[in-house]
Order: C-alpha cells, then structure tokens, then sequence
C-alpha cells in the first residue's frame, strides 16, 4: 500500500503544486505515495456556502467555521495515520517527526486560513498541531507541502541512493558536513583561488569519513548549540 497523503484545504488547485516536480514528483508517478486533495468549501451548507464567519468577542479577522470543517475531517475519517492541524501554534515539525510518519501508512492534514479554525473542532477531534517554525504563513498549504516533502523523500524506492540519507542534517543529530564538486581549482569573483579540501581528493575513504564527522560536528557546535548539547549529551562525539 502507497503511502497516502490527504489534504483539507480551501485551495485543492494549490497542490500537487512543487510536490509534483524533482524527486516528490518522480516518486507520485511511479506510485510511491499518493496524493489527495479535499475541498473544504464543499461541506458548506448554509445558503451563502459560507466556510468562515467573524470571531465571537470581536477582533479582526475571520474563523474558520467548525462544522463545516468537521464535516470535510468526517468526510476522511478512515484515512490512514494521524489528523494534524498545521498552525504556528503547534509543536515544531521536526526529523523525527517526518521519519515517524513517514514509517507509518500516511497522513492526514488541515490546512488553515484566515485567522484560523474554531477551537471546538480542534478539541473535539482530538487534533494534533505542527507549526512549521516560528513565524506565520498565510495558510497551511505551503506547510503541508514542506512536510509531505520532508516524509516523502524518506519513502523507499522515492531516493536513488539509501546511504545520501544516513548522512543528511539532523538524521544523526548533527547538521551535514560541506560539499565541494569538480573544477577542483575555481577562481571566485575576486579572482582568488579556492580548492577543494586536499582530504577529499585522498581517495583514503576513512580519513574521508573522519575529516566529514569533524566538520559535521564543528558547523553543529558554532551554529546549533540546541543540538549540539543534545549530541554530546548522547555520548555520540569523537569521530565514532
Ligand atoms: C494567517 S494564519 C493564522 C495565524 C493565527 N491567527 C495566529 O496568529 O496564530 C492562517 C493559517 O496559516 C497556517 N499557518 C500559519 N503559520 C503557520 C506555521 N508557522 N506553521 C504551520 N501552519 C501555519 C495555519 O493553518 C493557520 O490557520
């Protein structure tokens, strides 16, 4: 069974949208994961076909309203995995968690607009809340779409190569060392040289491996400190 992802949103014409180029794309195609988008304006019922409505206590902005939601959310019921609310309130979308969901039958996500959704749906539902990070978009399309990306590319049979994964930031809880390609020597625009680390082109494969944990470990401790304590707490340093 593919992977399956399904969308609530008011704007289903957003998506695939840049989940159905590169490799997410490739992947659609060959069936890897799935992809389905549900209208939230279709369970609308009052005359005006009405999805959101002022907020009660005043302020500005719209709700979303929760019996419309509730009824696209009923709609989907039995779609595999969790039901997550993407919003600036949530719990911050993390590795693990892509690599959690991405290990289970897929994933079911609200997107918002306006000011967002009434709390009572939320509740009732028992929905879950991921934020993209600390700042705020203008829906939860453009998040959904970072975080089916984050999970597809952790399918298998969605990367060429098993081991580019293994090495990539935050999967052993350090940001990835830096990459050089060919010409080996290049002139930068102020006409100085800049080669490639005389290591890499050693073809000696475990100082390779060495000299790419150190640098792995150095760019983790100037820039992340968060991770950085997380990792040596774990005992995981000195080149292992
Ligand atoms: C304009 S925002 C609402 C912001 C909300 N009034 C607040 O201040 O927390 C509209 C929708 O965008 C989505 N959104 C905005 N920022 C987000 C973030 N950092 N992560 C995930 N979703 C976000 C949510 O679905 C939200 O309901």
């Amino acid at each position: 069974m593919s992977w399956r992802a399904t969308v609530l949103t008011l704007f289903p014409e957003m998506f695939p949208g840049p989940l159905g180029a590169s490799l997410p794309g490739k992947a659609l195609e060959k069936g890897v994961w799935l992809m389905e988008t549900l209208d939230i304006r279709e369970f609308a019922r009052n005359k005006h076909r009405s999805v959101d409505d002022t907020p009660f206590g005043g302020g500005a902005g719209m709700v979303m309203r929760p019996d419309v939601v509730d009824a696209a959310l009923g709609a989907v019921a039995d779609r595999p995995g969790p039901v997550i609310y993407l919003s600036p309130r949530g719990r911050k979308l993390d590795q693990p968690m892509a690599r959690d969901l991405a290990d289970g039958p897929g994933v079911t996500l609200l997107c918002g607009r306006y000011e967002g959704v009434d709390q009572r749906v939320i509740d009732s539902r028992r929905i879950v809340e991921v934020s993209l990070g600390d700042f705020v978009l203008s829906g939860g399309e453009p998040a959904a779409m970072a975080m089916i990306d984050a999970c597809v590319r952790l399918l298998p049979g969605a990367m060429g190569s098993e081991e580019s994964l293994d090495e990539e930031s935050f999967e052993r809880g350090l940001l990835e060392y830096p990459h050089y390609t060919r010409p080996q020597a290049w002139i930068d625009h102020d006409g100085v040289e800049r080669v490639v680390p005389e290591v890499l082109t050693s073809g000696h494969h475990e100082k390779v491996r060495q000299w790419r944990r150190a640098e792995a470990e150095r760019i983790t401790a100037e820039r992340r400190p968060d991770l950085w304590s997380a990792y040596v707490a774990a005992g995981e340093e000195d080149g292992n």
